[in-house]
């Protein structure tokens, strides 16, 4: 049982376990963190109309994404590393959110195999895609995930480059994931100052290797050669239409943040779009995810599903990402922490806290159902009401 009431308190025991270089690899953001934090403030924008003296009956919250039939109307988002954060992290979150019916995204850049997340979890599974190490190596990881039962591909298209991160840099987070000992000495003293979880790392084998990118004669590629390979692995639009053919299944572009992309998406053939900065990791100073949401929805235009991630720490968050418009939210930091705090039960904590406040806003706003939320059970915060 872990201790948290909301998600924030994860946060607190993450920090609390973590060594500084791991949390602030998940709380950080690029530059000057200004979209990191804009992403969260976008939320409070946004004021509830609710509909009061119904007569109250249970709520539903389940919906469908990417074909796959979910009891809550959030999934967990792509995150890279999560073995760093828990021992076979990757692992312990797929099957906590297969627990509580919902789809658990690996990332590319993850730890555990993939056939190992995909035999983890009873709920449905999506593969996230990175062109790491080239064309090939893509596709044996698409084809790996197609034989182990992944249900969609989420392709993501805001990384051509990674992100500066001042946080992971001043923590010498490259120093400590060279081969070279002495380089990483310096930045040492963060680990140590964490003793259960470096007793945590090594026995779950030390310094991960990414078992998903799998370099011809190489093997799994190695920590160190991540940023470089990243910088190399550009998605562009063709490449979309390259990987909807080889998988032949559901595929979502994540990282849409304007009608024209949204445009582009959709006549590369994707089945649903993510509305995300990538937690306000990649460009600093683009729009929150929340507010890009309407113009994305809009050109859409019914013809893909739409999906949002960046910011949403609060089930009631959830509620207005859903008034306006998308089918259900990815969740990023709100399990990251949980999974840094206390492993899967961590996790388990995180969707619960969120399924619960989703319940809960559904019950005070006098909706009975997720799929009937729109934009009139919300309304635009003034400037002066802001300031208040
Ligand atoms: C991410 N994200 C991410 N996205 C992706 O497509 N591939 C990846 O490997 C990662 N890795 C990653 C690591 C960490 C530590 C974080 C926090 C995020 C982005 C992620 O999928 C999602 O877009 C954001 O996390 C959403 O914002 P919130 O929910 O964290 O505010």
């Amino acid at each position: 049982m872990v201790r948290a009431v909301n998600v924030d308190d994860l946060r607190r025991l993450a920090r609390r376990r973590l060594p500084r270089v791991v949390f602030d690899y998940i709380d950080g953001g690029a530059d000057a963190e200004l979209t990191m934090r804009d992403n969260c403030r976008a939320f409070d924008r946004w004021i509830f109309q609710p509909r009061n003296a119904l007569p109250s009956v249970a709520c539903s919250l389940r919906t469908s994404v990417l074909g796959s039939d979910l009891e809550l109307p959030f999934a967990l988002a792509p995150v890279g590393s999560s073995r760093l954060f828990y021992p076979r992290g990757e692992c312990e979150a797929a099957r906590a959110a297969g627990a509580a019916g919902t789809a658990y995204s690996l990332s590319t850049l993850s730890g555990c195999r993939l056939e190992d997340v995909r035999a983890a979890t009873s709920g449905p599974a999506w593969y996230q895609v990175y062109l790491l190490g080239g064309r090939e190596v893509a596709a044996a990881a698409i084809a790996r995930a197609k034989s182990a039962g992944f249900a969609a591909l989420l392709v993501t298209v805001d990384t051509p480059i990674a992100g500066l991160r001042e946080r992971d840099v001043r923590n010498g987070a490259k120093e400590l994931t060279t081969r070279r000992p002495l380089t990483a000495l310096p930045y040492a003293g963060q680990l140590l100052a964490r003793p259960g979880w470096l007793i945590d790392f090594f026995r779950d084998g030390g310094l991960m290797q990414f078992p998903n990118v799998v370099l011809p004669e190489e093997g799994p590629m190695g920590y160190a050669d991540v940023g470089a390979a990243l910088a190399e692995s550009t998605v562009a639009w063709e490449d979309l239409r390259w990987i909807r053919d080889l998988w032949g299944g559901k595929v979502a572009v994540k990282g849409v943040l304007t009608a024209l992309d949204a445009r582009r998406a959709i006549e590369a053939g994707a089945d649903a779009i993510v509305v995300s900065n990538h937690g306000g990791r990649q460009l600093d100073g683009v729009a929150s995810s929340l507010d890009a949401l309407p113009e994305v929805v809009e050109a859409v235009g019914g013809r893909a599903e739409v999906l949002l991630d960046g910011g949403v720490r609060r089930g009631s968050d959830v509620v207005k990402a859903l008034c306006l418009g998308a089918r259900a939210v990815l969740v990023g930091r709100a399990y990251a922490y949980g999974l840094g705090a206390a492993g899967g039960a961590g996790v388990t904590r995180a969707i619960e806290i969120l399924r619960d406040g989703v319940a809960r806003t559904l019950a005070l706003l006098g909706c009975p159902d997720v799929k009937d939320l729109d934009a009139s059970y919300l309304r635009k915060q003034t400037s002066e009401q802001s300031e208040v």
